[in-house]
């Protein structure tokens, strides 16, 4: 007799004689103890915005949740990508290839995460990319982005084209990791104020972005007619209906510009169209790493002899990067670029790697392929849209456990311990990127 039976029947357990010769099904009353550790109910979470992210388990859930609670012309913005989108579509499709090989039986109880960027611990190996216009995703917008990146210990970029300026990234997050993205254009006085500002606000690293000699053409925003700053037409006083809140916080907040190169002469639009630059040639480059003190990294890299040219010229590293699938469209996965681009630019050189990642083990595939971390770019923003600051930080809480678990589950207890061997992305992203 089990202990379980006798049990039971201490506690009066009814056993019921089975016609068909099986074993008797005990049954007993039900009691009120058992009940309540069944039923475990929540205390309702009030707060909305809090409900709704502690919902989001994926940085899919936030991109759900942004597309809900933002208006169709931002959200296309953010999530869009060039002409038929094939670059956008290889990022994604590249990690989901990337075929994982564990070795077990390694203790893995408290992996240490953090790894060494640019001389400087930080607390996983991620980077906030720079974005535009980020105050028109959330009025929060890049102050927000930086805090987040500051309470985490990760670094954040802000854009040339941000909607907050350098200096008030700096009062927003004044401990942080502050990076500065720089767009060179043929005006002179402008790159040299932009530089000055960059080190005068302490920024440790600029990173000069060279895959825009013109715009990439995105359809939905062309479709979508949006304009910047976003303006008032009958489609978007249609929109403003589905989401006053969006609509008051703009309308109640400062008005959303380029706030870096406010007081440069012309309309944002003259502005936007000085940014990108055809003109822009190694000698630029050349140029900026003389004035430069402090770490210069080069972002838009596709291939391995640019790599190599930059590196020449003075370059701290590189950044893997198709600007998300924005700009030329039917370009590489990263991923699948990467290896190439290591080796070219050798193994003292700084190589992140963005466009696409999605999901802690992103993360973990580029480290495997040769990347010292990655960016983010749509995966801050979705969360940036789906509950302002407190979503930028549910979006790295979940890269974060998907890192940790990841790494867990390879069997590796240090992010200094991620090797080749551990994932493999040519058993099939090459040939299913060729054909798509
Ligand atoms: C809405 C949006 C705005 C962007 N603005 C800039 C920018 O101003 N400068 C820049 O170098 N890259 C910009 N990027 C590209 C990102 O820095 C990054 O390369 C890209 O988002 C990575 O791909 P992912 O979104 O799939 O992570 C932007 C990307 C998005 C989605």
């Amino acid at each position: 007799m089990t202990t379980t039976e006798t049990t039971e029947e201490a506690a009066g357990a009814e056993v019921r004689p089975v016609p068909d010769g099986r074993a008797p099904v005990r049954r007993q009353l039900p009691r009120l103890s058992e009940v309540r550790e069944l039923l475990q109910f929540r205390a309702p979470v009030l707060d909305p915005v809090k409900r709704r992210l502690d919902n989001a388990l994926t940085i899919e859930d936030l991109r759900r949740i942004g597309r809900r609670t933002t208006p169709r012309a931002v959200f296309d913005y953010v999530d869009g990508a060039a002409d038929a989108e094939v670059t956008a579509s290889r990022n994604l499709q590249a990690f989901r290839d990337a075929v994982f090989i564990p070795e077990n039986l390694n203790s893995v109880v408290d992996p240490n995460l953090s790894t060494e960027l640019l001389g400087e611990r930080i607390d996983f190996p991620l980077v906030f990319a720079p974005t535009g216009y980020t105050r028109m995703m959330h009025h929060e917008g890049e102050a927000a982005v930086a805090r987040v990146a500051q309470r985490n210990n990760l670094p954040y970029t802000l854009s040339t084209v941000g909607t907050t300026a350098i200096e008030g990234v700096r009062e927003a997050a004044p401990e942080g990791k502050n990076w500065f993205q720089l767009y060179l254009t043929n005006n002179h006085r402008l790159n040299n104020e932009l530089v000055d500002r960059a080190l005068a606000a302490g920024c440790t690293t600029v990173v000069l972005t060279i895959d825009t000699a013109v715009g990439g053409r995105r359809l939905k925003d062309v479709r979508n007619g949006l304009t910047i700053p976003p303006s008032l037409t009958v489609k978007t006083f249609l929109d403003m209906s589905r989401f006053p809140y969006w609509w008051i916080n703009k309308l109640t907040t400062a008005p959303i510009d380029f706030a870096s190169v406010r007081d440069f002469p012309g309309t944002s639009a003259d502005v936007a169209a000085l940014l990108f630059d055809p003109g822009l040639e190694y000698e630029d480059l050349a140029w900026l790493r003389k004035k430069w003190p402090h770490n210069l990294l080069v972002k838009g890299i596709q291939n391995p002899e640019d790599a190599r040219r930059v590196m020449e010229l003075g370059a701290d590293g590189v950044v893997v990067s198709n600007h998300g699938g924005r700009q030329l469209d039917r370009t590489p996965a990263t991923l699948d670029i990467l290896p190439a681009v290591r080796e070219a630019a050798g193994p003292d050189a700084t190589v992140l790697l963005d466009s696409g990642i999605r999901h802690g083990q992103d993360i973990i595939a580029a480290v495997a392929n040769g990347a010292d971390a990655v960016m983010i770019g749509r995966a801050y923003l979705y969360g940036l849209m789906a509950g302002g600051e407190a979503g930028v930080e549910r979006a790295v809480e979940i890269l974060r456990s998907e890192y940790r678990r990841g790494l867990q589950l390879l069997g590796l207890d240090a992010t200094s311990k991620i090797a080749a061997r551990h994932v493999n992305i040519h058993a099939s992203s090459l040939e299913s990127s060729s054909i798509q």
